[in-house]
């Protein structure tokens, strides 16, 4: 099997490397923040500085992949945490190697990241190769926003704020920073007395605050007079 270098994206991401790490090794956010390029994630190791996981991409028409078209991932960092490789082990793709490589300058990282695909001929080496940078272009977009709120947060000055919602008629006042990581909660949509965060799925209980999906967590919450 030969890997063809297709394409090579190059930002300046407005996050500390130790942001970027975290995010890079957050394989939970997979589905939420990208939630229309990702169908589903499913954790298979954890170790230190990188992960393996089955996961699937959404269709064009934003449905998820069938089961079968799930594949395995392995996301690593090199000794160092410059350089990590995102590995397609099955499924599709199996056998790309997606490599980054970060700089980091003060608050901000440079990031570079190279597609190494399988068995491309020539002809379709510009057209994989587009593909992947408009796919990576929105995923550091988004997960840009995740960073540097996770910053704001981590130097005490994200705003707290609350929101007010009705459920069953009764109105409730719950925090807008999700007590997991931060995520906001502002426009998070309640469903039967439940909030999801946007970030990683957690749920909470508007009524309560206690978490619905058995985490353990607490929302601050309040009952408006
Ligand atoms: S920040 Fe992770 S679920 Fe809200
Ligand atoms: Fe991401």
């Amino acid at each position: 099997m030969s890997l063809t270098r297709v394409a090579v994206y190059r930002r300046r991401i407005a996050a500390s490397i130790e942001r970027v790490r975290e995010n890079v090794l957050d394989w939970e956010h997979l589905p939420w923040l990208h939630a229309e390029s990702f169908g589903h994630v499913r954790l298979l190791e954890r170790r230190r500085g990188g992960f393996r996981a089955e996961t699937s991409t959404r269709r064009e028409d934003g449905e998820p992949m069938a089961e079968r078209d799930a594949f395995e991932i392995d996301v690593a960092f090199e000794e160092g945490g410059l350089e990590y490789h995102s590995r397609t082990l099955t499924g599709r793709g199996a056998g790309a190697d997606i490599v980054t490589r970060l700089t980091p300058d003060g608050s901000a990282t440079e990031i570079e990241v190279e597609f190494l695909v399988p068995d491309v001929p020539a002809e379709r080496i510009e057209r994989v190769g587009a593909g992947f940078l408009a796919l990576y272009a929105r995923l550091w977009d988004q997960d840009e926003v995740m960073m540097v709120r996770r910053q704001a947060l981590l130097d005490g000055v994200l705003p707290r704020g609350s929101r007010e919602v009705c459920v069953d008629g009764e109105r409730l006042r719950h925090a807008t920073v999700c007590p997991h990581l931060g995520g906001p909660l502002e426009s998070a949509p309640v469903e039967e007395g439940c909030i999801t965060c946007p970030w990683h799925g957690y749920r909470f209980d508007v009524r309560t605050g206690c978490s619905v999906d058995g985490r353990g967590l607490r929302l601050a919450t309040s009952r408006v007079a």
